[in-house]
C-alpha cells in the first residue's frame, strides 16, 4: 500500500477554492473541504464575534487529517481545499495550488458575503501580502507550491487537473 498522494487547494477566502474544487470533482477527483472536516471532527472552537468567524483548533484538525490519511493509500489522488490546508502532514503532500484573485472582484465577493469592514480589510491585506502562498511555501517548500491567478474558474481547474495528472503518473 503506497502512501496517499495529496494535493491541496489554498487561497485567501473568495479566491475560488470551492468553485474550482467543484469543477475538479466533476472531473472525478475526490476533494475534501477542510472546514467541513474541522466542523465534523469537533475542531471548531470559540467564536470571534468581531470578525464573525469560527476558530479552528489546529492541533485537533491536524490529528483528524493524520488519522484520515493513515487509512488511505496512493491508488488515486486525494485533495483538500480550504485556507487551513497547510496543516496537512507535509510527508503526503505532492502539490499545493494557491489561488489568487484580483482585488476588485475579491472586495465585491466579500460585500456579497456581508463581511464587515475590518474583515474585508484583513482579507484584502492577506491577499496583497500573499500570506497563503508564503505559508504554503513555508510548509511544503517552493517547488511544491504553485500560485495560480484565478481569472477563469474552468481554466484554473484544467491547469490543476493537468498538473495533478502529470505528477500522479510520475512524468
Ligand atoms: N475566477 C472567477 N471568476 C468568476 N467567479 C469566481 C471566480 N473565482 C471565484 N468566483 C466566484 O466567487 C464566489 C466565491 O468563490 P468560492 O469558490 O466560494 O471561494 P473560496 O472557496 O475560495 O472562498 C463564488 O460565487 C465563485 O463562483
Ligand atoms: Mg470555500
Amino acid at each position: 500500500m503506497g502512501k496517499p498522494f495529496v494535493f491541496l487547494i489554498n487561497g485567501t477566502p473568495g479566491t475560488g477554492k470551492t468553485s474550482v474544487s467543484n469543477i475538479l470533482r466533476s472531473f472525478g477527483f475526490q476533494i475534501f473541504d477542510i472546514n467541513d472536516l474541522a466542523k465534523q471532527g469537533g475542531c471548531t472552537e470559540t467564536y470571534d464575534s468581531e470578525l464573525n468567524t469560527e476558530i479552528v483548533d489546529e492541533e485537533c484538525l491536524e490529528n483528524i487529517l493524520e488519522e484520515m490519511l493513515q487509512t488511505m493509500d496512493g491508488s488515486k489522488p486525494v485533495g483538500f481545499e480550504g485556507h487551513l490546508v497547510d496543516l496537512c502532514p507535509p510527508v503526503y503532500v505532492m502539490h499545493c495550488f494557491v489561488l489568487a484573485r484580483n482585488r476588485k472582484d475579491l472586495i465585491a465577493e466579500y460585500k456579497s458575503r456581508n463581511y464587515n469592514g475590518r474583515k474585508i480589510e484583513d482579507n484584502i491585506s492577506a491577499e496583497i501580502m500573499q500570506e497563503c502562498y508564503l505559508a504554503s511555501v513555508d510548509a511544503f517548500g517552493p517547488e511544491k507550491v504553485s500560485l495560480i491567478e484565478n481569472s477563469d474558474l474552468a481554466s484554473t481547474a484544467r491547469k490543476i487537473s493537468s498538473k495533478i495528472q502529470t505528477l500522479f503518473s510520475g512524468e
